[in-house]
């Protein structure tokens, strides 16, 4: 695919920052790496030759180690903060497992960022609610982040964020920072708890009772978690009147190029990552396969 193609695709906030070829990766140094659970680490990155990522938020990178192969990543810092960005990586399989192997000093390769993110002029003086579900926290943080360095830029933000179990919390400072933020109405839960839990019991949906009636007129929605957590997630959103061309869904599917060549994420007629990762639910509707 022409360079030209893969910028076109999406909202790229600094284009001038992408790499010279979709097809090839670039050198990245691993500047530190954090376990946040059992199965997640958090890896904080910068380009060998210093210059930004210049991603929008729901973007995701293709990650490789040489001899082993490649993968795709959501990028979970805010372009808003450039000096850096940061992964979110579940040990799922071979690539996942070498890449938990690193160290700070190591190097990898990145292609991107790849896909269709968050447009974030469309979400400019609306209302804002993020629902999260799981790993989806992490490409949301990317979002989140920015609404709160860009606060000034939109009306209220509401976030909800649901896990498994209280040992499968992501992010646990930035969970604690914007419980303590009166700028986010900010609520979690978890599925099963554990003895030390005090918080909230049952599915993401439950914590739509917590929220303040939302203006139609003046929300924009973003869901980002399991497909198993989309329809229920939908179904209390419509409820509440949000045109549908303002509830964004990031969808997950099989990756292998992350530009348009091999078919792997196709879902009916359209190649997720080009088009998406992030859809409207109007879109999404049309595609039905891919959230059933
Ligand atoms: C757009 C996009 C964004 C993603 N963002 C993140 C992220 O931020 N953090 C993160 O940890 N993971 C993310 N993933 C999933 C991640 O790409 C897979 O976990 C990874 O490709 C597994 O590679 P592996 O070689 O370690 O596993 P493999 O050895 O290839 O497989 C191990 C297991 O992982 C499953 N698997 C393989 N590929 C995928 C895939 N693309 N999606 C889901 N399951 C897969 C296999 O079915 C198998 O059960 C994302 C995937 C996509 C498409
Ligand atoms: S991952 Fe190859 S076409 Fe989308």
């Amino acid at each position: 695919m022409p360079r030209e193609s893969v910028l076109e695709a999406g909202p790229v906030a600094d284009i001038g920052a992408m790499a010279a070829s979709p097809y090839l990766p670039e050198a990245a140094r691993v500047l530190s790496v954090r376990s946040l659970t059992a199965m997640e680490r958090l890896f904080d990155l910068e380009f060998a030759d210093g210059r930004a990522l210049g991603h929008a938020p729901g973007q995701f990178v293709q990650v490789s180690l040489l001899g082993i192969g490649e993968c795709p990543i959501s990028i979970c810092s805010s372009p808003t903060r450039p000096q850096r960005f940061q992964l979110c990586i579940r040990k799922a399989g071979v690539v996942t497992a070498a890449l938990h192997a690193l160290r700070g000093g190591d190097m990898v390769g990145i292609r991107g960022p790849l896909g269709r993110g968050f447009d974030v002029s469309e979400l400019h003086g609306k209302d804002v609610l993020i629902v999260a579900g799981g790993l989806g926290l992490a490409p949301a943080r990317s979002l989140i982040q920015y609404v709160i360095d860009e606060r000034a830029r939109f009306g209220a933000f509401h976030l909800l964020y649901g896990a498994k179990h209280p040992s499968e919390l992501l992010f646990r400072e930035d969970l604690h920072a914007w419980r303590d933020d009166p700028a986010v109405d900010f609520h979690m839960t978890v599925d099963r708890p554990d003895e030390g839990w005090r918080g909230r019991v049952g599915v993401v949906t439950t914590l739509f009772r917590e929220l303040p009636p939302l203006d139609p007129q003046r929300t924009v929605v973003a869901v980002i978690g399991p497909p198993v957590m989309f329809k229920f997630v939908l179904l209390e959103v419509l409820a509440r009147r949000i045109p549908q061309g303002r509830v964004y869904c990031s969808l997950e599917r099989r990756m292998k190029c992350g530009v348009g060549k091999c078919g792997h994420c196709q879902a009916n007629d359209v190649y997720v990552c080009q088009e998406g990762p992030v859809f409207t639910y109007g879109r999404l509707k049309a595609l039905r396969e891919a959230i059933e």
